[in-house]
Protein backbone atom coordinates (compact mmCIF):
# COMPACT_ATOMS: atom_id res chain seq x y z
CA UNK A 1 0.00 0.00 0.00
CA UNK A 2 1.82 3.05 -0.87
CA UNK A 3 1.99 6.19 1.60
CA UNK A 4 -0.09 8.88 2.06
CA UNK A 5 1.75 12.08 0.90
CA UNK A 6 2.93 14.78 3.58
CA UNK A 7 4.81 18.19 2.53
CA UNK A 8 5.92 20.79 4.74
CA UNK A 9 8.25 23.79 4.24
CA UNK A 10 10.03 26.56 6.28
CA UNK A 11 11.18 30.23 5.51
CA UNK A 12 15.13 30.45 5.48
CA UNK A 13 14.53 34.00 7.57
CA UNK A 14 17.41 32.92 9.85
CA UNK A 15 18.75 30.11 12.53
CA UNK A 16 16.37 27.32 13.76
CA UNK A 17 16.25 27.64 17.44
CA UNK A 18 14.13 25.48 20.14
CA UNK A 19 11.01 26.46 19.66
CA UNK A 20 11.42 25.35 15.91
CA UNK A 21 12.33 22.11 16.84
CA UNK A 22 9.97 21.63 19.52
CA UNK A 23 7.36 23.17 18.18
CA UNK A 24 7.93 21.31 14.34
CA UNK A 25 10.53 19.80 13.42
CA UNK A 26 10.28 16.98 16.20
CA UNK A 27 6.80 16.21 14.14
CA UNK A 28 8.13 16.22 10.71
CA UNK A 29 11.15 13.56 11.78
CA UNK A 30 8.48 11.47 13.52
CA UNK A 31 6.02 11.89 10.48
CA UNK A 32 8.94 11.20 8.06
CA UNK A 33 8.55 7.67 8.09
CA UNK A 34 4.58 7.32 8.30
CA UNK A 35 3.98 9.55 4.87
CA UNK A 36 5.78 9.83 1.83
CA UNK A 37 7.20 13.29 2.98
CA UNK A 38 8.33 16.73 1.35
CA UNK A 39 10.39 18.90 3.21
CA UNK A 40 11.59 22.37 1.31
CA UNK A 41 12.92 25.68 2.24
CA UNK A 42 10.63 28.01 1.22
CA UNK A 43 13.30 30.51 -0.82
CA UNK A 44 11.07 31.67 -2.97
CA UNK A 45 8.49 32.63 -0.30
CA UNK A 46 11.41 34.85 1.88
CA UNK A 47 11.85 36.95 -1.22
CA UNK A 48 8.45 38.55 -0.57
CA UNK A 49 10.02 40.59 2.47
CA UNK A 50 13.43 40.03 1.94
CA UNK A 51 13.56 41.05 -1.64
CA UNK A 52 16.70 43.80 -1.44
CA UNK A 53 18.57 41.27 1.25
CA UNK A 54 18.86 38.26 -0.87
CA UNK A 55 22.25 37.40 0.31
CA UNK A 56 20.50 36.29 3.79
CA UNK A 57 18.41 34.12 2.27
CA UNK A 58 21.11 33.01 0.23
CA UNK A 59 23.05 32.35 3.40
CA UNK A 60 20.46 31.00 5.52
CA UNK A 61 18.80 28.37 2.82
CA UNK A 62 22.01 26.17 3.63
CA UNK A 63 22.16 27.09 7.56
CA UNK A 64 18.31 25.54 7.36
CA UNK A 65 19.54 22.52 5.79
CA UNK A 66 21.84 21.90 8.09
CA UNK A 67 19.74 22.83 10.96
CA UNK A 68 16.63 19.97 9.32
CA UNK A 69 19.12 17.14 8.93
CA UNK A 70 20.90 17.73 12.71
CA UNK A 71 17.27 17.77 13.74
CA UNK A 72 16.72 14.04 12.65
CA UNK A 73 15.25 14.64 8.79
CA UNK A 74 16.68 11.48 7.06
CA UNK A 75 17.24 12.05 3.46
CA UNK A 76 16.70 8.20 3.08
CA UNK A 77 13.41 8.43 4.41
CA UNK A 78 11.89 11.60 3.06
CA UNK A 79 12.74 14.43 -0.04
CA UNK A 80 14.57 17.80 1.74
CA UNK A 81 14.94 20.12 -1.02
CA UNK A 82 15.00 24.25 -2.33
CA UNK A 83 11.76 25.18 -3.59
CA UNK A 84 13.71 27.63 -6.07
CA UNK A 85 14.88 24.01 -7.38
CA UNK A 86 11.78 23.22 -8.27
CA UNK A 87 10.53 25.54 -11.05
CA UNK A 88 7.06 23.82 -11.32
CA UNK A 89 6.22 25.31 -8.08
CA UNK A 90 6.65 28.78 -9.94
CA UNK A 91 4.15 27.22 -12.67
CA UNK A 92 1.85 26.12 -10.68
CA UNK A 93 1.57 29.55 -8.97
CA UNK A 94 1.43 31.19 -12.24
CA UNK A 95 -1.70 29.06 -13.34
CA UNK A 96 -3.37 28.86 -9.96
CA UNK A 97 -3.40 33.08 -9.64
CA UNK A 98 -5.58 32.87 -12.86
CA UNK A 99 -8.36 31.79 -10.63
CA UNK A 100 -7.86 33.46 -7.34
CA UNK A 101 -10.34 36.12 -6.59
CA UNK A 102 -8.05 39.19 -5.74
CA UNK A 103 -10.67 39.70 -2.77
CA UNK A 104 -9.60 36.64 -1.65
CA UNK A 105 -5.80 37.71 -1.00
CA UNK A 106 -6.91 41.07 0.54
CA UNK A 107 -8.82 39.22 3.22
CA UNK A 108 -5.32 37.13 4.30
CA UNK A 109 -4.40 37.87 8.07
CA UNK A 110 -0.67 38.26 7.19
CA UNK A 111 -1.62 40.09 4.24
CA UNK A 112 -3.26 42.96 6.25
CA UNK A 113 -0.97 43.28 9.18
CA UNK A 114 2.10 44.09 6.62
CA UNK A 115 -0.29 46.65 4.91
CA UNK A 116 -0.07 48.52 8.34
CA UNK A 117 3.89 47.93 9.34
CA UNK A 118 5.46 47.76 5.46
CA UNK A 119 5.54 50.83 3.18
CA UNK A 120 3.14 50.79 0.12
CA UNK A 121 6.22 50.43 -2.03
CA UNK A 122 7.11 47.21 0.09
CA UNK A 123 3.41 45.75 -0.81
CA UNK A 124 4.45 43.59 -4.14
CA UNK A 125 2.41 41.98 -6.20
CA UNK A 126 4.56 38.73 -5.06
CA UNK A 127 3.74 39.42 -1.62
CA UNK A 128 0.40 39.21 -2.29
CA UNK A 129 0.66 36.52 -3.90
CA UNK A 130 2.29 34.48 -0.84
CA UNK A 131 -0.50 32.23 0.16
CA UNK A 132 -1.12 31.18 -4.08
CA UNK A 133 2.26 30.25 -4.25
CA UNK A 134 1.80 27.83 -1.06
CA UNK A 135 -1.17 26.62 -2.67
CA UNK A 136 1.09 25.52 -5.67
CA UNK A 137 3.66 24.15 -3.55
CA UNK A 138 1.30 21.97 -1.64
CA UNK A 139 -1.17 21.33 -4.54
CA UNK A 140 2.12 20.34 -7.22
CA UNK A 141 2.67 17.03 -4.92
CA UNK A 142 -1.47 16.76 -4.18
CA UNK A 143 -0.47 16.71 -0.70
CA UNK A 144 -2.70 15.60 1.58
CA UNK A 145 -1.30 16.13 5.04
CA UNK A 146 0.28 19.73 5.70
CA UNK A 147 1.88 19.77 9.52
CA UNK A 148 1.90 23.38 9.90
CA UNK A 149 1.52 25.83 13.08
CA UNK A 150 -1.69 27.85 13.87
CA UNK A 151 -0.71 31.15 12.53
CA UNK A 152 -1.04 29.07 8.86
CA UNK A 153 -4.25 27.73 8.68
CA UNK A 154 -5.55 30.44 6.56
CA UNK A 155 -3.18 29.74 4.44
CA UNK A 156 -4.07 26.47 4.56
CA UNK A 157 -7.58 27.37 4.28
CA UNK A 158 -7.10 29.48 1.14
CA UNK A 159 -4.95 26.63 -0.74
CA UNK A 160 -8.27 24.39 -0.12
CA UNK A 161 -10.29 27.24 -1.63
CA UNK A 162 -8.00 27.65 -4.58
CA UNK A 163 -8.35 23.92 -5.72
CA UNK A 164 -11.62 23.79 -5.09
CA UNK A 165 -12.15 26.42 -7.43
CA UNK A 166 -10.11 25.02 -10.02
CA UNK A 167 -11.30 21.80 -9.83
CA UNK A 168 -14.93 23.14 -10.95
CA UNK A 169 -13.92 24.99 -13.69
CA UNK A 170 -11.13 22.56 -14.82
CA UNK A 171 -12.34 18.98 -13.68
CA UNK A 172 -11.14 16.99 -10.47
CA UNK A 173 -7.64 17.40 -10.40
CA UNK A 174 -6.60 18.13 -6.61
CA UNK A 175 -7.57 16.86 -3.74
CA UNK A 176 -8.29 18.38 0.02
CA UNK A 177 -5.51 19.41 1.73
CA UNK A 178 -6.05 19.41 5.19
CA UNK A 179 -3.12 20.95 8.25
CA UNK A 180 -2.04 18.77 10.82
CA UNK A 181 -1.83 20.24 14.00
CA UNK A 182 -0.50 17.67 16.63
CA UNK A 183 1.65 18.80 19.19
CA UNK A 184 2.68 22.19 18.33
CA UNK A 185 3.58 23.55 22.14
CA UNK A 186 4.40 27.15 23.04
CA UNK A 187 7.63 27.51 23.55
CA UNK A 188 8.42 30.34 25.65
CA UNK A 189 11.39 33.13 24.84
CA UNK A 190 13.90 34.44 27.39
CA UNK A 191 12.02 37.55 27.42
CA UNK A 192 8.68 35.52 28.26
CA UNK A 193 6.85 36.02 25.05
CA UNK A 194 6.98 33.34 22.45
CA UNK A 195 9.96 32.24 21.27
CA UNK A 196 10.73 33.67 17.58
CA UNK A 197 13.77 34.83 16.05
CA UNK A 198 12.14 38.36 15.27
CA UNK A 199 12.69 39.10 19.08
CA UNK A 200 16.03 38.38 20.05
CA UNK A 201 14.26 35.89 22.65
CA UNK A 202 15.77 32.66 20.82
CA UNK A 203 18.14 29.86 21.72
CA UNK A 204 19.57 28.74 18.48
CA UNK A 205 20.20 25.07 17.68
CA UNK A 206 23.62 26.84 16.80
CA UNK A 207 24.64 28.27 19.78
CA UNK A 208 26.80 26.61 21.98
CA UNK A 209 26.54 26.02 25.36
CA UNK A 210 28.22 28.96 27.42
CA UNK A 211 25.74 31.37 24.77
CA UNK A 212 22.76 28.82 25.86
CA UNK A 213 23.81 29.75 29.82
CA UNK A 214 24.41 32.77 29.30
CA UNK A 215 21.12 34.16 27.11
CA UNK A 216 19.02 31.60 30.16
CA UNK A 217 20.94 33.87 32.56
CA UNK A 218 18.96 36.80 31.11
CA UNK A 219 15.57 34.96 30.95
CA UNK A 220 12.33 36.42 32.66
CA UNK A 221 11.50 35.09 36.18
CA UNK A 222 8.65 35.77 38.45
CA UNK A 223 8.76 39.72 39.14
CA UNK A 224 8.18 39.26 42.66
CA UNK A 225 10.79 37.15 43.78
CA UNK A 226 13.55 39.82 45.16
CA UNK A 227 15.65 37.97 47.33
CA UNK A 228 17.38 34.59 47.22
CA UNK A 229 14.93 33.02 49.85
CA UNK A 230 11.43 34.54 48.93
CA UNK A 231 9.57 31.90 47.71
CA UNK A 232 8.87 32.12 44.21
CA UNK A 233 5.70 31.65 41.91
CA UNK A 234 5.04 29.65 38.52
CA UNK A 235 3.10 32.65 37.29
CA UNK A 236 5.07 34.73 35.30
CA UNK A 237 8.19 32.63 35.08
CA UNK A 238 9.65 31.95 31.60
CA UNK A 239 12.15 29.51 33.61
CA UNK A 240 9.32 27.72 34.98
CA UNK A 241 7.08 27.20 31.65
CA UNK A 242 10.36 25.95 30.01
CA UNK A 243 11.07 23.40 32.65
CA UNK A 244 7.55 22.13 32.43
CA UNK A 245 7.73 21.98 28.85
CA UNK A 246 10.41 19.36 29.67
CA UNK A 247 8.42 17.40 32.06
CA UNK A 248 11.11 18.82 35.02
CA UNK A 249 8.91 21.10 36.59
CA UNK A 250 9.86 19.64 40.12
CA UNK A 251 12.91 21.44 39.48
CA UNK A 252 11.67 24.40 39.62
CA UNK A 253 9.66 23.30 43.44
CA UNK A 254 13.15 24.61 45.56
CA UNK A 255 12.60 27.74 43.97
CA UNK A 256 9.45 27.62 45.16
CA UNK A 257 10.06 26.85 49.20
CA UNK A 258 12.36 30.06 48.99
CA UNK A 259 15.36 27.53 48.91
CA UNK A 260 17.30 28.71 46.04
CA UNK A 261 17.63 31.86 43.64
CA UNK A 262 16.49 32.44 40.12
CA UNK A 263 20.26 31.62 39.12
CA UNK A 264 20.49 28.48 40.49
CA UNK A 265 17.49 27.29 39.07
CA UNK A 266 18.37 28.92 35.62
CA UNK A 267 21.51 26.80 35.82
CA UNK A 268 19.17 23.74 35.97
CA UNK A 269 17.54 24.86 33.04
CA UNK A 270 20.52 25.90 31.00
CA UNK A 271 21.62 21.79 31.89
CA UNK A 272 18.69 20.83 30.92
CA UNK A 273 18.47 22.64 27.45
CA UNK A 274 21.95 21.74 26.55
CA UNK A 275 22.07 18.33 27.23
CA UNK A 276 18.86 17.95 25.16
CA UNK A 277 20.40 20.04 22.72
CA UNK A 278 23.84 18.09 22.14
CA UNK A 279 23.50 15.34 19.88
CA UNK A 280 21.65 17.33 17.40
CA UNK A 281 24.16 20.20 18.07
CA UNK A 282 26.94 17.60 17.63
CA UNK A 283 25.05 16.48 14.41
CA UNK A 284 25.14 20.04 13.04
CA UNK A 285 29.16 20.41 14.02
CA UNK A 286 29.68 17.96 11.67
CA UNK A 287 27.44 18.84 8.70
CA UNK A 288 28.81 22.47 8.95
CA UNK A 289 32.03 20.51 8.01
CA UNK A 290 30.80 19.02 5.29
CA UNK A 291 28.40 21.21 3.07
CA UNK A 292 29.60 18.92 -0.04
CA UNK A 293 26.92 16.26 1.80
CA UNK A 294 24.30 18.95 2.61
CA UNK A 295 24.42 19.88 -0.88
CA UNK A 296 24.53 16.31 -2.53
CA UNK A 297 21.17 15.51 0.23
CA UNK A 298 19.59 18.74 -1.47
CA UNK A 299 20.17 17.86 -5.00
CA UNK A 300 19.07 14.44 -4.25
CA UNK A 301 16.05 15.84 -2.58
CA UNK A 302 15.05 17.96 -5.74
CA UNK A 303 14.82 15.09 -8.27
CA UNK A 304 12.22 13.00 -5.80
CA UNK A 305 10.38 15.99 -5.46
CA UNK A 306 10.79 16.57 -9.31
CA UNK A 307 9.47 12.81 -10.26
CA UNK A 308 6.13 13.74 -7.86
CA UNK A 309 5.23 17.22 -9.03
CA UNK A 310 5.83 16.04 -13.26
CA UNK A 311 2.66 13.94 -13.63
CA UNK A 312 0.40 16.88 -11.86
CA UNK A 313 1.87 19.82 -13.94
CA UNK A 314 0.68 17.42 -17.45
CA UNK A 315 -2.63 17.25 -15.89
CA UNK A 316 -2.67 20.74 -15.21
CA UNK A 317 -1.64 22.29 -18.33
CA UNK A 318 -3.72 19.60 -20.06
CA UNK A 319 -6.85 21.12 -18.77
CA UNK A 320 -5.85 24.96 -19.12
CA UNK A 321 -5.49 24.22 -22.76
CA UNK A 322 -1.71 25.41 -22.25
CA UNK A 323 1.99 23.48 -23.33
N1 LIG B 1 4.32 29.93 4.95
C1 LIG B 1 5.01 28.91 5.69
C2 LIG B 1 5.63 29.56 6.95
O1 LIG B 1 6.01 30.71 6.92
C3 LIG B 1 6.11 28.26 4.89
C4 LIG B 1 5.56 27.52 3.73
C5 LIG B 1 5.70 27.84 2.42
C6 LIG B 1 4.77 26.33 3.77
N2 LIG B 1 5.06 26.94 1.62
C7 LIG B 1 4.49 26.00 2.43
C8 LIG B 1 4.29 25.53 4.82
C9 LIG B 1 3.71 24.88 2.11
C10 LIG B 1 3.52 24.41 4.49
C11 LIG B 1 3.23 24.10 3.14
O2 LIG B 1 5.76 28.88 7.95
Amino acid sequence: MSKKRLLSGMQPTGLLHLGNLVGALENWVRLQDEYEAFYFIADWHSLTTLYDKTEVIRQYTLEVAIDFLAAGLNPDSCAVFVQSDIKEHAELHLLLSMVTPVSWLERVPTYKEKQTSLRPESMSYGLMGYPVLQAADILAYKAGVVPVGKDQLPHLELAREIARRFNYIYGEIFPDCNALMTNYPYVPGTDGRKMSKSYANAIYIADSPQQTVDKIRCMFTDPTKLKRHDKGHREGCSVYEMLDLFGRADLHEDCEAGHVGCLETKERLAGLINEYLEPVRQRRHQLAKDIDYVEDVLAAGAKKARVAVRHTLEEVRQAMGVR
